[in-house]
Parts: C-alpha cells; structure tokens; sequence
C-alpha cells in the first residue's frame, strides 16, 4: 500500500518535472537564449542525432518559421555595402546550409543580413556523390546534394515577382560531375542573374576531377573567367550581377598570386572573392566500381585553424588587390572578436557557417553585439572604416580614395 502510494507520488513528481522542464525549454527557445541553445539544446541535438540529421532540422525548423524571437536592432555601425549592394548588417549566412532556397525569408528574420544559397547545380545531386573524412571538425562534412536549376529557379522567380521579396540573396554555383565547367557555370549565371544579388563561383564543387587544378592552372581559370564574364555580360547592366570567386583555404601565396593576376585581366573580372571554403585537402579521388567518387579529407600541413588560415587569406588577397576587390570573410567565427579580425584583415562583410550549427540563431545575434562593441572601442563610427585597417598597402592613400564597395 505504501509502495503503491510512494510510486504514484514519485510518477507525479516526474510527470512535473518535466511538463516544467519543456515549458523553460520553450520559453528559453522562445526568447532566443544563448545559453540555453549553446549549452543545452544544440549539444543535445549533436547527441541525439548524426550532424547531417542536425541539419536537415535546423533547416525544417527555419522553413517552418519555428523560430525564436528576434527584436535585435541593427546600429549604423554595422551598415555596410558589398559591391554596391546595401546591407543592414555585415554578417551573412556562407553557402551550404539553404542550398535549395527553402528557408530565405525566414533566415532573414534571424538577423542575416543575406543569404547564399547553393552550391546549386544545374541537373540536382540527390545521392551523396562525394564523401570526405574529416576526423578533426566533426560537422565538416561535404556533400552537394541540391535539387538543381528545374526546383529553384521557379522558386526563386516567384520570390521575386510574385511575392516582391527584396531580401539580399547571393547564388552560389557549381557544376556537375558529368558536365563540362564552361557549360554549367554559364547556365548559372543566365538563369540566376535575374533573381540574384550576386554570384558566386564555386570551383571546389566539381566532382568529377580535380577543382583545384581550375584554381591553380592559369590557362584552365582564364577559360572559366572568360565564359563567366560573357554570360554575364549578356543581361543588361542593371541585370549585370556582381560575381564572386570562392576561394579554398589550402591555396598557396603563389597560387593566389596567379589567380590575382588572372582576375585583374580585361575579360577575366570578378568583383569579389569569399575567403574562404572548407578545408579539404585531397588524399586522394579515386573513382570506385559505381562510378561514385571519394575524397578524403586530412588535415593541413601547416596545422592552424581555419580561422587563422582564412584570415591570413584575406590579408593576402587584400594586398594582392591593393584593397580594391571586395572580400567576403568566411571561416570559423564564432563570436565579435573573429568577425573583427577579418575585418581588419580587408573583409567588408562576414558570413557564418558552423558556428550558426553548433550554436543555433542566438550566435547572429551575439557577432553583432560584441563586433558594434569593438568597432565603438576602437573608435570606429562605421564597420566600412575597419575595413583592411591590420594591412599595409602600397599606395594607400590613392587607392584607398578611389576605392569601390
Ligand atoms: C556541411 C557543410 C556544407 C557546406 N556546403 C557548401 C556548399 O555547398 N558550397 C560552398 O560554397 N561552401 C560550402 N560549405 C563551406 C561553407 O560555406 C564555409 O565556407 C566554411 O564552412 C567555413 O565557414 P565556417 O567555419 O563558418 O563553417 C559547407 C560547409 C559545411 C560545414
């Protein structure tokens, strides 16, 4: 009697621990908490479930507008301007997470101030075409699955015209591995130039052979420059869309420098480049029996982090360029601090990742706060100001007079 009286206590007494347990939790989600997503529910979810599965629910979950509140303010301190598209803030969201263009209205509202959406193919990749191995960061994991030109291109028509959505929206394309470069980053750009803010080129998404020898070969990125700058030069100019070239964290400063020296040449503009990608250095591609295809990913010789690797990137390209393309800072930033630094170190904008996985929506919001409050410490009245600031360039003055955002 006792006993049976002592677990029907014990059952409620758990019955409203919990029931209050997932109340806080939905308060907490609720209202954006930091702590909460960084320390509970993100860690938990990792736990749970495999990071691809995270994902595709942090996906579902922005798709569906089952988002927390965000009543974050953005200051003029943060405005910026990338190739003469305004931004309300400088941090975007990098290409990979929304490759589809599910969820862009809804990761506006987060606090992004754009959205690149892709690696979009032409023909969709549905089956995980390319595994790498990465055993040091976890939830790098790369694949290119993306519902290709035929889903997005209608959709993203109908964003624009339909519903006259304005939000800034970067593509990001690539080809497919039984395609030719030439053909499908000229496809990309013919269909996405209408709806788009930007493009950007993504060599590192070809799947059939080595991407990096586009990057690293003269001739081969002369080619592909050469057929970017056609298709875009078949729109009108105010259709003329700023291209980006995506850049792999394992180049080399001499091969920075060609690629440089090819971009400053007449027909082989681009606008901007974004520093940087992923790192994935190739073992080895080796084609198996299906016709699928491996890479495997291993560490870099040079061990250092990404985000230092990405933001020497930058400082090199900024003064390779003089300060005069546009550079867009991507790699493992986490808080104020790192967004800071590839700002000094010549980005104009930043774009998040990992961190936006591993710490859920209240990470926009946290960059912006602790970036506005370096940028009001070191006396900055605008991020524009900070722009390249840690780099010396040769002809400053002039070049920094004449230079265009
Ligand atoms: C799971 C995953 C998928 C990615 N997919 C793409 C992609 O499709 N296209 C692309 O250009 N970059 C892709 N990236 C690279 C990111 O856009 C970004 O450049 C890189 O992860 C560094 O930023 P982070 O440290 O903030 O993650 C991917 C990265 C990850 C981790």
């Amino acid at each position: 009697m006792a006993a049976s009286k002592f677990a029907r206590k014990l059952k409620s007494l758990i019955t409203v621990s919990c029931s209050s347990g997932v109340l806080l939790g939905l308060l907490l989600y609720r209202e954006n908490d930091e702590k909460f997503f960084s320390n509970f529910l993100m860690p938990t979810s990792r736990f749970l479930f495999s990071q691809k599965t995270c994902n595709k629910l942090a996906l579902f979950f922005c798709k569906w507008n089952l988002l927390p509140r965000n009543d974050y303010v953005d200051s003029y301190r943060l405005t910026t301007n990338i190739c003469g598209i305004e931004l309300n803030n400088c941090i975007g969201l990098a290409a990979g997470f929304d490759r589809n263009g599910d969820a862009i209205k809804n990761l506006h509202k987060l606090g992004f101030s754009f959205i690149e959406i892709g690696t979009i193919t032409p023909e969709p990749i549905e089956d995980e075409l390319i595994k790498y191995v990465d055993d040091k960061i976890a939830n790098n994991r790369y694949d290119s699955i993306n519902k290709g030109i035929a889903y997005s291109v209608p959709k993203m028509r109908n964003l624009r015209r339909k519903e006259e959505y304005t939000g800034i929206i970067g593509f990001n394309i690539g080809k497919n591995s039984n395609s030719s470069f030439l053909k499908d980053i000229s496809l990309g750009i013919k269909v996405y130039s209408p709806v788009a803010n930007y493009i950007t080129i993504n060599i590192e998404s070809e799947a059939s052979t080595n991407p990096s020898e586009i990057l690293k070969q003269k001739e081969n990125l002369r080619e592909v420059l050469t057929e970017v700058n056609k298709a875009r030069l078949l729109f009108d100019i105010e259709k003329q869309r700023p291209i980006f070239l995506k850049l792999s964290p394992e180049l080399t400063l001499n091969e920075l420098k060609d690629i440089i020296e090819v971009t400053k040449e007449k027909n082989c503009k681009v606008h901007g480049f974004i520093i940087s990608n992923t790192r994935l250095k190739e073992k080895k591609r080796n084609e198996n029996p299906e016709g699928k295809y491996k890479a495997q990913a291993i560490e870099n010789d040079e061990n250092i982090s990404l985000r230092e690797k990405s933001t020497q990137m930058l400082k090199d390209v900024y003064k390779l360029t003089n300060g005069k393309s546009t550079l867009i800072g991507v790699g493992e930033i986490t808080c104020g601090q790192d967004a800071y630094e590839k700002i000094l170190a010549g980005a104009s904008a930043v774009q998040i990742f990992s961190s936006f996985i591993d710490h859920g929506p209240p990470i926009i919001n946290k960059i912006k706060r602790e970036l506005n409050d370096l940028l009001q410490e070191n006396g900055y009245e605008n991020v524009k100001e900070a722009v390249g600031k840690e780099v010396k360039l040769e002809n400053k003055g002039w070049f920094n007079f004449f230079r265009f955002r």
